[in-house]
């Protein structure tokens, strides 16, 4: 039932400086009506600072916000009048949950009749209405933090801003917790400009996620498009795990190429309308670590490596495995324990298969 009463947003060469430091480099982005966007990058990427400077809080050094098509840089945040979430944002602690949430309401000036209903309405959507007269220490962690939602929903803002809500939070109370971010971004149907640096969350919440690194914005896109063709190697190391093997392009076509990499020659298919790479250039290929099976004796593959295990981890749903390999190095698989055709052992020695298409060209960053 999201009737998409969002607002969209774009940042047009955004840009911040403090002195000689570069926090946020040139990163133009368009955020779509009811969209949830998450801005996902290392501490110090430059997150917070694109958030605060779409709240009104940090003057861009260069560039513009537009809100709706309409330039909103000059505007302070009160004129933007947008829902913002923090990492372990303080409620009040001797006011109640309802007043709590009432409290934006209070500052516009609503009568005490449209603020109750208003606040009825904000708890409902965050599944606390029970808890309205409590206090915040009568809470737990999860709940304060829906106490923290329901109060920069309740006055209708244009825009959500969250920036790691749910990063104080237990790994378990944290993915419950997402699900109910989710749910409720559909409810409402909202824009949600979210901010962390935990990729699982983005990739289980978000409809686009822009990955930053360094103040640049290094690519934007669904979460599967990202995690299936990471543009550079950044984006595959930080998105997922990812192995990395170099070597020279023989025999291009528009449907693929070899990579010749010393005496190994692997055959890497591209997808419909991919580039087809130079003869003879360097590429550098992308090969997640759960797309390479181990081979039991007597299977084929269209590449295979073989090797010893160096070490291995048994995470529960499956293996984690280090293979040392003849001519590729070191080469990192994940396999599901229950298909798992071996119990592995340091120093077994293994074969490693995957297909042509697995295995996917990235770009080096630039420095
Ligand atoms: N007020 C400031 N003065 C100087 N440097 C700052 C200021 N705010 C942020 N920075 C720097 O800008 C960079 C990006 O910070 P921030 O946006 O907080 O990153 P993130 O949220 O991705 O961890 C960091 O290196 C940080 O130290
Ligand atoms: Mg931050």
């Amino acid at each position: 039932m999201s009737d998409t009463k969002g607002h969209a947003l774009a940042l047009r060469g955004l840009s911040k400086r403090y002195g000689d430091f570069v926090a946020v480099n040139d990163v133009s982005l368009e955020v779509g009506k009811g969209e949830f966007l998450t801005l996902l990058g290392p501490s110090g990427s430059g997150k917070t600072t694109i958030l605060m400077a779409i709240a009104g809080f940090v003057a861009p050094s260069d560039g513009a916000i537009l809100l709706d098509g309409r330039d909103i840089t000059p505007l302070p945040p009160e004129k933007r009048d947008f829902g913002m979430v923090f990492q372990g944002y303080a409620l009040f602690p001797h006011m109640t949950v309802a007043e709590n949430v009432a409290f934006p309401l209070r500052v516009r000036g609503m009568s005490k009749a449209d603020r109750d209903a208003k606040v009825r309405g904000a708890l409902d959507l965050v599944q606390l209405a029970a808890f309205a007269d409590r206090l915040p220490k009568q809470l737990s962690g999860g709940q304060q933090q829906r106490v923290a939602l329901a109060r920069a929903l309740v006055f209708d803002p244009a825009l959500l801003l969250l920036d790691e809500p749910l990063s104080a939070l237990d790994k378990k109370l944290r993915a419950e917790l997402q699900e109910e971010l989710k749910a409720l971004h559909q409810r409402v149907g909202r824009t949600f400009v979210n901010v962390t640096h935990d990729q699982e969350e983005a990739l289980s919440l978000s409809d686009r996620i822009a990955i930053l690194n360094h103040g640049r914005l290094v690519q934007a896109g669904a979460p599967g498009e990202l995690y299936e063709r990471p543009r550079t190697r950044f984006v595959a190391d930080f998105l997922g795990k990812s192995n990395f093997l170099e070597g020279t392009v023989r025999g291009a076509a528009p449907g693929g190429f070899a990579l010749e990499a010393g005496a190994a020659r692997l055959a890497v298919r591209l997808p419909d309308g991919a580039a087809p790479l130079a003869e003879g250039s360097r590429s550098l290929l992308s090969l997640r670590p759960e797309k390479i099976a181990l081979l039991a004796e007597g299977d084929a593959a269209e590449n295979v490596a073989e090797g010893r295990i160096l070490a291995f981890a048994y995470l529960g749903a499956g293996f984690s495995l280090r293979v040392a390999t003849e001519h590729l190095g070191e080469i990192r698989a994940t396999l599901p324990a229950w298909k798992s055709p071996i119990a592995p052992t340091e120093g077994l020695p293994v074969r490693l298969g995957w297909s042509a298409d697995a295995a996917a060209p990235v770009e080096e960053d630039a420095a």
